[in-house]
């Protein structure tokens, strides 16, 4: 019996209601399509001394991200801190069949990479930095590990999110 009520009280024939449904479903693809961040999933391999709220690939409208040889990738990821630190430190790896191979980046300075140094306590963070992908790179699948590490070598965030290096 509550079923139907709700039911009845849901009346989708109205064209008002219709209206301001569609009227919003545009603003949500339309807002969509202006934001050039797309989060992706990840998974955090052990962020002692910080927590990642986001992680944004770009551009990588599908997932797990398409990397085509010869283009780099914008990455933000914003985390917050639990510890001060003076420096930061990125670390980076394609893990190939678990084992980790070091992915160059160009400047592995978190305090470069949008992070104002010192990194303070409880304060949120945006590292943004690229990931250029190398025409010699092979069309393989694979785990980007990124860690940024703190002035004792921990991890403010380790992160790690599938991709698709492709031509
Ligand atoms: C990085 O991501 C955060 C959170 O989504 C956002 O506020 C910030 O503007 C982004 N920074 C850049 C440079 O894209």
């Amino acid at each position: 019996m509550e079923t139907n009520h709700s039911l009845n009280t849901l009346n989708w024939s109205d064209t008002a209601e219709t209206g301001k449904m569609r009227f919003l479903i545009a603003i949500c693809l339309a807002l969509f399509s202006v934001a050039c961040a797309e989060p992706v999933k990840f998974i955090d391999c052990g962020s002692a001394e910080g927590k990642v709220l986001t992680v944004d690939i770009h551009p990588c409208p599908t997932q797990p991200c398409q990397l085509h040889k010869g283009q780099s990738y914008g990455v933000n990821v914003t985390f917050s801190s639990a510890v001060e630190s003076q420096t930061s430190k990125a670390v980076v790896h394609g893990v190939i069949l678990k084992v980790p191979v070091p992915f160059p980046i160009p400047n592995d300075d978190g305090c470069q990479s949008g992070i104002a140094c010192p990194i303070q306590k409880q304060k949120v963070y945006s590292y943004v930095n690229e990931l250029p992908v190398k025409t010699q790179y092979p069309s393989i699948k694979l785990v980007v590990e990124w860690e940024l590490r703190d002035d004792s070598g921990k991890d403010l965030f380790c992160i790690k999110f599938p991709v698709q290096i492709t031509s």
